[in-house]
């Protein structure tokens, strides 16, 4: 007899759908406030599958779901909502929600979505459930991320040009593909470009393309991103970094979706939707006339600013759970994340934002046995320290430096980056050590 957890604070509604399901044959555990779901789920009862309301009290059904999903991965969680939003259903289907079902509903859509719950179960697809969540995941509940996710609700299904704005790895790159892969051009390519590692010389012939003989070297033609990402998407990354040249064919480019490849005499036709971002302040450099006025307002038509973690620690107890779980399963270790480890977390101001934080619980989960508030103190003064000459590094480093490159692989770019180091750096320490 398969049990069920149901949350549902309306004690009308708790009684028809419990009697309901009882008459099905299912064991109900009915509750009416989320105190009483969390201490269920926490005492450990096990419960394959879960139906909540989700405004239930001071927590909702995002609470229950995700208690319910942390003690179990494969518990289906179903959630009933007289309020759907766009910010709930995707609050929900991040966190993992098996069926969203919007009240009033007839109560045979409700034991249809247990009955397919069930079989889901009886599939065993529960080991990949704990594998690597996709990098596009958007993890956060702060009231600054719930606002960035209905913009993005609103605009993912227009042709809108997009700004991304946000300190270094606050989530840009994250955004922009969220906005695509919620787009009508999902099923198109998503093209990255880094603008500032291309040399300005180069940026528009490798974005608009050349014709041979366009300049020495160009012994054919040549199709540029945006010609080859045609119907689809493209990011361009570090918009602030582009020189005066191709800010002004950018701006043709939004104004009639023509591109002019270098040397050719006719333009053509290209349909991109461009999503740009920036770590600078585009507004600024706008005063200082070092960046179009009317290509900041094309690209402004949609402006999306990433607040630096510092100023959202709300999500950091989330963002470190999410990490946590990640790497574990990755580094197939079970490392725990206690309550004083979140705190030292939440506490610390993250110059390096959410990339920092995910290295950071990366390399406790290779390295310590568990995340607490010790070990995340030690590892925030170890890293501190440790662009500093290789002379200052304390030998215990050493040893970390092992551990982390067993875990890699041998991968020295992937060691650098859970150890927080240049690359540089770690190779003149792995010479001292005479690796
Ligand atoms: N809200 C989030 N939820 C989960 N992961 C996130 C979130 N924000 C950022 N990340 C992760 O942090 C890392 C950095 O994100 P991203 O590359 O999007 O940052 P960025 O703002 O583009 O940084 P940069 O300015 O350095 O290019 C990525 O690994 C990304 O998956
Ligand atoms: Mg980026």
């Amino acid at each position: 007899m398969l049990k069920l957890l149901l949350v549902e604070d309306d004690p009308a509604l708790q009684f028809t759908i419990q009697t309901a399901l009882e008459a099905k044959g299912y064991l109900v555990d009915a509750v009416s406030t989320t105190g009483d779901a969390l201490e269920r789920l926490n005492a450990g009862e096990a419960y394959p599958v879960v139906v909540s309301d989700i405004y239930v009290d001071e927590r909702t059904g995002l609470d229950v779901l995700e208690a319910a999903r942390l003690r179990d991965p494969r518990c289906a969680v179903i959630l009933m909502t007289g309020r759907g939003t766009m910010e709930t259903v995707m609050a929900a289907t991040r966190g993992g929600v098996f069926d969203y079902i919007a009240k009033p509903f007839d109560l045979d859509v409700l034991t249809d979505a247990i009955e397919r719950a069930e079989a889901a179960l009886g599939d065993d697809g529960g080991e990949a459930e704990s594998e690597d969540m996709p990098e596009t995941e958007m993890i956060g509940n702060t009231a600054a991320m719930v606002d960035i996710y209905k913009v993005i609700a609103r605009v993912a299904p227009t042709d809108a040009t997009v700004i991304v704005e946000g300190e270094t790895g606050t989530g840009k790159e994250v955004v922009a593909r969220m906005i695509w892969r919620n787009s009508l051009r999902a099923a198109q390519p998503f093209s990255a470009v880094d603008c500032g590692a291309i040399a300005p010389s180069l940026l528009e012939s490798d974005l608009f393309g050349a014709v041979r003989g366009a300049y020495t070297g160009a012994d054919r033609d040549r199709t540029g991103v945006f010609e080859a990402a045609n119907r689809g998407t493209v990011f361009l990354d570090e918009i602030g970094d582009i020189d005066a040249n191709f800010q002004l064919a950018l701006l043709r480019f939004l104004e009639n979706h023509e591109i002019r490849p270098v040397g050719a005499s006719k333009p053509k036709d290209v349909d991109v939707r461009v999503i740009a971002a920036t770590n600078r302040d585009l507004q600024g450099m706008v005063e200082e006339k070092k960046f179009r006025e009317d290509l900041w307002y094309r690209l402004n038509t949609v402006r999306i600013s990433i607040p630096p973690l510092r100023e959202r620690r709300g999500d950091i107890p989330l963002l470190a759970r999410f990490f946590s779980n990640k790497y574990n399963a990755r580094y197939e270790r079970e490392v725990k994340l206690m309550d004083t480890g979140v705190r030292a977390l939440q506490d610390y101001t993250w110059p390096g934002n959410v990339r920092q934080l995910q290295h950071m619980i990366e390399r406790l989960v290779i390295l310590s046995e568990r995340i607490d508030g010790e070990n995340v103190l030690n590892a925030l003064t170890a890293m501190e320290s440790r662009d500093r000459p290789v002379e200052t590094l304390a030998d215990a480093a050493e040893d970390q430096i092992r551990k982390v490159l067993a875990a890699t692989g041998g991968n020295k770019s992937k060691a650098a980056q859970v150890l927080g180091i240049e690359r540089k750096t770690l190779y003149r320490r792995l010479e001292r050590m005479g690796l």
